[in-house]
């Protein structure tokens, strides 16, 4: 068929850096789906995501962006089942969006997902974070090798205004915004748009796969 819309599919697509690529990709000549818990998908739930890629048929861009949330504090400290809440939530959900959405996913697509500075930025108390950042970076680059060719890439945000942060108090926000933002090299936080524009870059760039693009303000510069 001529003219065919492009088809985007990004989980967690319903708040912050997932909301705002949505509507970033949204055009006359694009079809952008977006899901979470809020649209009666959990990412977790392996059978949930199979039979909703099964509803929507194929696609050519898959983004995941879903689950932020991870307890913080020492390892000695988090509550293991916290822990792996989070893990089933961003880990294990990206793996199952991966697993299921690849075999939808038309010539020319790829697969965007999410992973975080903290992969290798060392903070103590970040352990949860860490090492689910670590890991989707690891599978990414496995996946792109695996899925070729299919490109399978990751963006790693560094701190970053969204949601993620409604539940901490104003005064405490805005001071972690501040603290952040006269130590980073480029004297700002990010904002989602910022954090948008790199998935569009790896979604368009069909040289670009097996790619962990950092876009945090010089965070891991130290
Ligand atoms: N903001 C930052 O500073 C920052 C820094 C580094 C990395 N990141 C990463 O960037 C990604 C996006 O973060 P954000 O700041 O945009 O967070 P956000 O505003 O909290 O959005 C997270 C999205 O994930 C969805 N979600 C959560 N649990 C889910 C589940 N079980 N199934 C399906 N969807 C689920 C949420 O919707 P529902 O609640 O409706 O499910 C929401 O749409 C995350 O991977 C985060 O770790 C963010």
């Amino acid at each position: 068929m001529k003219n065919e819309k492009t088809v985007y599919v990004v989980l967690g697509g319903t708040s912050g850096i997932g909301a705002e690529l949505a509507q970033q990709l949204e055009n006359e000549n694009t079809i952008v789906h977006t899901a979470s818990r809020k649209t009666g998908l959990d990412i977790s739930d392996e059978q949930s995501v199979y039979h909703y890629f099964e509803s929507i048929g194929a696609i050519d861009h898959l983004i995941v962006t879903a689950g932020s949330y991870a307890p913080a504090g020492k390892v000695i400290d988090v509550e293991i089942s916290q822990a792996k809440y989070a893990f089933d939530t961003k880990f294990w959900g990206a793996i199952n969006a991966a697993k299921h959405g690849a075999r939808y996913i038309k010539k020319g697509g790829s697969i965007t997902l999410t992973s975080g500075m903290l992969s290798r930025k060392v903070v103590a108390n970040t352990y949860v974070k860490a090492a689910i950042n670590t890991a989707i970076e690891a599978t990414t680059k496995v996946m792109a090798k695996e899925l070729a060719p299919i490109r399978v890439n990751a963006i790693s945000p560094g701190l970053t205004k969204t949601d993620a942060y409604s539940g901490m108090n104003e005064a405490d926000r805005n001071a972690m915004y501040e603290r952040n933002q006269s130590s980073l090299p480029t004297g700002k936080v990010g904002e989602a748009s910022d954090i948008a524009k790199a998935y569009r870059l790896v979604i368009e760039n069909t040289y670009m796969t097996g790619t962990v693009v950092d876009v945090d303000g010089g965070a891991l510069l130290g």
